[in-house]
C-alpha cells in the first residue's frame, strides 16, 4: 500500500527537551537561534504545508511519547532526536520503541542507525562486500595501545561512536607510534569511547545524500572545501571546521556541488545506493567519503537521519537536484509512511 502525499497529516516532532521550538524566532539571540535552526526550520515548514504539528520534548521518559501517541494519534513522528538520556548511541532504541508501538516515523530503522553508528561494524560489512574502506584498528578503553603492523602511517585517530568531529583536529593524523599512543589516550579520556584509528586517506572530502527505502535515491555529490587552509594542514572536517564560524571564515570553508566527471557521479550513485543497501539503511542518510586521486572513492561513514536544517549540505544538495526544502520535507514523510519494516 502506498500512501497519498497530499494529504493533511498529524504529527508529532521528537526533539530533545532542550530544544523545543518556539512559535517564532522573534527575540532570540543569533546563538539561541542557531541552536534550535533545525528544529525550527522542519516544524515551520512542516506547519506552512499545512500539516498539524506538535512538538515533543525528550530527555530520558518514553512515556512522553507514549502520551502524546494517545494524545494526537499521529499519523507520522518526525525523528529529529541524536541522544537519549544523555547518550548519542540511545537514539537507535527510540526508534525501536516506536516500532514496538507500530508507529510510522520518518528516518532511519534501528538496525540501521546501530550498524551506521559504529564505524567499526560499518566497515566489517563494507569490506564483506569488498567495497573500499580505509584498513582500521579499534582500541578499546583502558587496554594498552599496541599498533598491529599491517597499519602503516600517516593514521587518523577518532571516536569510534562520536558524531560532529567531536575529537576530530589536525593532531588527529599522526605519524609515529609515540603520537599514536598519545592521541588514542586523549579520545579515551575526552570522548569517554573506544578510539578507532584508520589508515588516512589523502584526498578530496565528498558527502552523498540517499533518501529512500526500497525504491532509492541519490542527491548530487557535495564537496566540502578550505580554499585557505594553511600551509602543512589537511582538508580534514576538524571540529573547528564544522561549528567554529570565525574558523571557518579564515581557512576559507565552503560547501558545493562537487565537481566530478559523469562517470564518477555514476559510480558515486551506484556505491552510495549498495552501502546504503548493505548497512540496512532507511528513511534518509548522509555517506561520507574521501575521493584519492585516483579517483577511488573510501566511505568513512554512513551518517542516518544527518542533518536536515535548511541551507545545511543535505537540503542543499536536495535543492541543487531540484528538490526544494518544502518537498523534500514531503518526501521524507512519504518514505516514512511507506517503510514496511513495522509489522
Ligand atoms: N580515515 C580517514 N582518512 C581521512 N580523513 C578522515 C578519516 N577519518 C576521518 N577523517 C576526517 O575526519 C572527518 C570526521 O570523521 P567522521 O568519521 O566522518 O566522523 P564524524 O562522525 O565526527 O563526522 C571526516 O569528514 C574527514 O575529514
Ligand atoms: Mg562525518
Amino acid at each position: 500500500m502506498t500512501f497519498e502525499p497530499r494529504k493533511k497529516l498529524r504529527i508529532i516532532v521528537l526533539v530533545h527537551e532542550d530544544l523545543v521550538p518556539p512559535d517564532s524566532l522573534d527575540g532570540l539571540s543569533d546563538k539561541e537561534k542557531l541552536e534550535i535552526k533545525t528544529e525550527y526550520d522542519v516544524t515551520s515548514t512542516l506547519k506552512k504545508m499545512g500539516h498539524e504539528v506538535y512538538p515533543v520534548g525528550l530527555y530520558n521518559q518514553l512515556k512522553v511519547i507514549g502520551d502524546a501517541l494517545m494524545e494526537y494519534k499521529p499519523h507520522i513522528a518526525f525523528n529529529l532526536l541524536e541522544e537519549f538520556h544523555g547518550y548519542p548511541l540511545y537514539d537507535q532504541h527510540v526508534v525501536s520503541y516506536l516500532e514496538l508501538m507500530k508507529q510510522a516515523y520518518t528516518g532511519c530503522n534501528p538496525r540501521g542507525m546501530t550498524l551506521a553508528h559504529d564505524k567499526a561494524l560499518t566497515k566489517m560489512i563494507l569490506s564483506y562486500h569488498r567495497l573500499l574502506v580505509p584498513n582500521f584498528a579499534v582500541f578499546p578503553m583502558n587496554r594498552k595501545v599496541r599498533r598491529p603492523k599491517r597499519l602503516k602511517f600517516p593514521l587518523l585517530v577518532k571516536s569510534i561512536s562520536e558524531e560532529g568531529s567531536v575529537g576530530i583536529a589536525q593532531a588527529s593524523i599522526v605519524h609515529d607510534d609515540e603520537k599514536l599512543v598519545q592521541r588514542v589516550e586523549f579520545i579515551h579520556r575526552q570522548n569517554k569511547t573506544d578510539a578507532i584509528v584508520e589508515q588516512y586517506i589523502k584526498g578530496r572530502e565528498i558527502y552523498v545524500g540517499v533518501i529512500g527505502n526500497q525504491n532509492i535515491q541519490t542527491y548530487a555529490p557535495w564537496e566540502l572545501v578550505m580554499e585557505k587552509l594553511p600551509e602543512g594542514a589537511e582538508n580534514i572536517a576538524t571540529l573547528k571546521v564544522k561549528w567554529d564560524p570565525a574558523y571557518q571564515e579564515r581557512v576559507g570553508v565552503a560547501t558545493r556541488a562537487a565537481d566530478l566527471t559523469p562517470e564518477q557521479v555514476k559510480t558515486l550513485e551506484r556505491l552510495s545506493k549498495r552501502i546504503y543497501r548493505y548497512l540496512f539503511l532507511s528513511g534518509y542518510a548522509r555517506l561520507d567519503y574521501r575521493m584519492t586521486e585516483e579517483g577511488q572513492f573510501y566511505l568513512l561513514e554512513a551518517n542516518p537521519n544527518p542533518q536536515i536544517a535548511h541551507r545545511e549540505d543535505f537540503a542543499d544538495s536536495a535543492e541543487y537536484s531540484g528538490v526544494p526544502y518544502d518537498q523534500l520535507l514531503q518526501k521524507i514523510l512519504t518514505v516514512g509512511l511507506n517503510y514496511a519494516g513495522r509489522a
